[in-house]
């Protein structure tokens, strides 16, 4: 029952030990490579391979009759050689959604010309946002976990965020507080925000309190997630006690010194202004030592680092640099003393989003507070367009990763800057001395998988990699297993490297979502942040799509590939969203020059023809289970077996995150996707509400307000409705083949046809 209780007698003989040993590699082969189980040899050579001392090294050679042998110094360098060997003879890769695709490798494993060495530049490959659990991994099952996994050792990431289920042991410090159950339940938020509440932006729950079922399920959970991670050599970055805690703790606690804290995104203070527990109270040592006696129990002795964020997107009560070097360095010691060997990692977000507050010199001061450099590890979040360590000295010297962001809300969006990523990750590396890794941070882990392929495979190369080159080797992999693939696959890809994926203009620093997925209006094209106008040149797209498509041409075997499905869907649905631009302007000028009344013809014309943009848009997501709402719409009733309730609570946590977020729609939109039952029954629906509301009014007595009462109505309306099948049976009855011609048979001019 208690995996920790085992994890502890393993680790009696030293933590170690246990994450020494080469069992996990043979595992993860076993799953993912079942034909090969015996044709890997793994070793653990602590002084093998050449590179840089102190980080992790392997080679890869020809073993006896037909095996490969891996060599490194450690789990994580084997994986990762495991992986390169996989990606560069086999052609094989693991993807996200698509999942595994090694099962592709030949049944007689091709031999080595000469063998393969790796030495990592850096000695962490950091991976998760805080929020990716609550975006990416809320309703995870145990099997989607083990993909992940997988996925990440053979990436050699080696540290990655594992904060999964730990509410199970803040209630449990709560009640040895005295707190009620209701004083606890007020603070918990739903299943799809936990991750706003772990660092006090949000508390409670709306659409009802969170289950206990739920709190249980997610600690089992938790206990598989990290001895699999142990076993294949990460070490996960738990949580601690941050300060935030229920309102009515200055009930249980009438002396401690609590403040509220302030308001997030304009959330009533009912769901915000989380009270917090000031580090320099007596108290919050003790419920440090006490959360983390308890997480130790639990899962053993397998990791000294800890994730703890206090003022993420949250200002501190004071800005007096004595107050802010006092909160850390009371925070530092709470976490020495629960564990002499802590180390506190941070998300350097808030020296970016509140920069107006955090100061060069408060800053310093709040570094200051830890006083040995390496005790913190901080998480440089956005690396790739609004660095922080060249402001702050390498933040003063601590340790620091320089990481990717890309993605906010798990929007989707073909794009990336693919030469900051190889290039200025180098550079960084180079000129401050404190940075000790690379990572990944997306809010959501949506698609762009290329993106962050790179840089945890630059994190293994002196030079910026030779990104031509890369897209050329993720192609030969992707579709392996159709015979030998058609130049002009190659071709496409390498046209999205040249557009989407090379933007350098400074107003779109992430990924681009698209204006039919915000709130109709008139100011629906949006440059900045979460921008919805593409910054490259779309002809490239369209271009790089005929590819795609004439590649399955020639090579028939590629339509019943799910790589080439899956990105035959992504290409398609970006061709389509990028020319919503021009109808929803045509439509907005159609209006605004001619008088509605006088013309409704063309405004109808103007109206139809967006919304059948978006219906062939919903058509072509719904051949595919990773575009569509139902998916992640089961996957979150999954976890209610069957209770019905619990169920349509699910139900309407999933629903709310991706649309309204928030009782009343406080930040709208922000997570919003492109996805497959989503564009039927939630944008085409406000399109329809929109343009109707156009035919009844002249520009002149325009109301937005008006616009938003009437579509906020019917927004609340869709939080509470159940998913049922009718809603996505157009995508099932036709091949992605037939609808995509279909489609282009219908726009022609949309897909480079005349
Ligand atoms: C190679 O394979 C043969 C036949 O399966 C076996 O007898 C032999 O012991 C193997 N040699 C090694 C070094 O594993
Ligand atoms: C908080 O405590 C007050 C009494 O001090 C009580 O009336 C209230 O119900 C408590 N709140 C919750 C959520 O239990
Ligand atoms: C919530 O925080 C805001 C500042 O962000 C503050 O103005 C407001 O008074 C706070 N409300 C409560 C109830 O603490
Ligand atoms: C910081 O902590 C010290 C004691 O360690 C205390 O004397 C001082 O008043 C505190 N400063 C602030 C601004 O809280
Ligand atoms: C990336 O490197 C280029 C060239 O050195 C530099 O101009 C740019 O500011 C860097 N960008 C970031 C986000 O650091
Ligand atoms: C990196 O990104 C920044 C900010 O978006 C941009 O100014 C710079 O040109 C980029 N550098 C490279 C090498 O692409
Ligand atoms: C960035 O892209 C936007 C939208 O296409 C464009 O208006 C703007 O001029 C571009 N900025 C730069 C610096 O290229
Ligand atoms: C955009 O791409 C197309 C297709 O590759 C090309 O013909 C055209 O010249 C490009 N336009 C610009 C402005 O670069
Ligand atoms: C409508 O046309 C007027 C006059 O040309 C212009 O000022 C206004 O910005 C237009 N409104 C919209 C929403 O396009
Ligand atoms: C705009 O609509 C709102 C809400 O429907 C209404 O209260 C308001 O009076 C309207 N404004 C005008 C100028 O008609
Ligand atoms: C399924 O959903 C559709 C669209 O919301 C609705 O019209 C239909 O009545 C529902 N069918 C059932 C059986 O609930």
């Amino acid at each position: 029952m208690h995996l920790g209780t085992i994890l502890l007698s393993v680790c009696s003989i030293g933590v170690l030990a246990y994450a020494q040993s080469t069992q996990g590699l043979y595992n993860l082969v076993k799953r993912r490579l079942s034909n090969h189980a015996n044709h890997f040899d793994f070793t653990i050579d602590k002084s093998c391979c050449a590179g840089i001392d102190g980080y992790d090294r392997f080679m890869v050679s020809n073993g006896p009759n037909n095996t490969i042998s891996i060599k490194g110094t450690s789990i994580s360098a084997l994986s990762s050689g495991l992986r390169r060997y996989l990606t560069d003879i086999a052609h094989v890769d693991i993807y996200w959604f698509i999942g595994s695709r090694l099962e592709q490798a030949p049944a007689i494993l091709p031999s080595l010309n000469q063998p393969i060495q790796g030495s990592s530049t850096v000695r962490w490959r950091y991976h998760f946002n805080t929020v990716t659990f609550s975006y990416t991994t809320a309703f995870w099952s145990w099997k989607d976990w083990e993909t992940q996994l997988d996925w990440m050792a053979l990436h050699g990431v080696n540290l990655p965020l594992a904060w999964v289920g730990q509410e199970k042991i803040l209630v449990e410090v709560f009640q040895e507080l005295g707190l009620t159950d209701a004083e606890i339940a007020s603070y918990l938020s739903g299943p799809a925000f936990q991750a706003w509440n772990r660092f006090g932006n949000i508390q409670g729950s709306w659409g009802g309190d969170l289950p206990r079922t739920w709190i249980d399920q997610q600690f089992a959970l938790q206990m598989k997630i990290l001895p699999r991670m142990v076993e294949l050599g990460m070490t996960p970055v738990l949580p601690a006690f941050t300060g935030f805690v229920p309102m009515n703790t200055t009930r249980a606690l009438p002396d401690a010194q609590i403040v509220r804290g302030s308001q997030w995104a304009g959330f009533p203070p009912q769901y915000s202004n989380d009270s917090y527990l000031e580090p320099f109270d007596a108290n919050f040592a003790k419920i440090q030592s006490s959360f983390i006696i308890k997480q130790r129990a639990a899962y053993g002795s397998i990791s000294n680092i800890y994730t703890l964020d206090q003022y993420n997107e949250n200002s501190p009560y004071s800005g007096d640099l004595d107050y802010l070097r006092n909160v850390t360095y009371y925070t530092w010691q709470s976490l020495k003393q629960a564990d002499p060997g802590a180390v506190w990692m941070m998300q350097g977000w808030l020296f970016y989003a509140q920069a107006s507050f955090w100061t060069e010199e408060r800053i310093q001061a709040f570094l200051s507070g830890i006083e040995k450099n390496d005790d913190m590890l901080i998480l440089d979040l956005f690396s790739e367009s609004a660095p922080q360590w060249r402001r702050t000295n390498s933040y003063y010297g601590k340790p620091w990763i320089w990481c990717q962001v890309h993605d906010y809300g798990g929007n989707m969006g073909l794009y990336g800057q693919l030469r900051n990523v190889t290039v200025n990750a180098t550079e960084a590396r180079a000129e401050s001395p404190s940075l000790v890794g690379y990572g990944l941070t997306m809010e959501g882990q949506e698609g762009n998988e290329i993106m962050y392929t790179t840089l945890l495979d630059q994190a293994w190369s002196e030079a910026p990699l030779d990104t031509k080159k890369y897209f050329h080797n993720w192609v030969r992999s992707r579709y392996s297993g159709c015979g030998t693939l058609p130049v002009e696959l190659y071709e496409a890809w390498d046209l999205l490297r040249t557009s989407v994926y090379d933007n350098t203009n400074t107003s779109v620093t992430s990924v681009i979502k698209s204006a039919f997925e915000i709130r109709p209006g008139l100011n629906n094209v949006r440059i900045g942040f979460q921008a919805s106008v593409p910054t490259y040149n779309t002809s490239q797209v369209v271009q790089s799509w005929e590819k795609l498509y004439k590649a399955a041409k020639e090579e028939p075997r590629l339509w019943a590939s799910p790589p080439y499905q899956h990105d035959m869907v992504d290409l398609t649905r970006q061709v389509i969203v990028n020319a919503f631009i021009p109808i929803y302007h045509t439509l907005i000028s159609t209006w605004n020059t001619s008088s509605a009344v006088a013309d409704s013809h063309a405004l109808t014309r103007e109206s139809d023809k967006l919304l059948q943009l978006l219906t062939d848009l919903d058509a072509v997501l719904l051949t595919n289970r990773n575009f569509r709402l139902s998916t992640w719409i089961e996957s979150a009733r999954s976890w209610a077996h069957s209770d019905e309730d619990f169920e349509a609570f699910l139900e309407y946590n999933a629903r709310n995150q991706i649309t309204l977020w928030g009782p009343d729609g406080e930040i709208a939109d922000y997570a919003s996707k492109q996805w497959g039952g989503l564009v039927s029954t939630y944008y085409v629906p406000r399109w329809r509400i929109f343009c109707k509301y156009l035919q009844s009014v002249s520009p002149a007595s325009y109301n937005s307000t008006e616009v938003e009462r009437l579509l906020i109505k019917f927004e609340k309306k869709w939080q509470t409705e159940t998913w049922n099948d009718t809603m996505e049976s157009r995508g099932k009855t036709k091949s992605l083949q037939a609808i995509i011609d279909d489609v282009q048979a219908r726009w022609p001019t949309v897909f480079g046809r005349c």
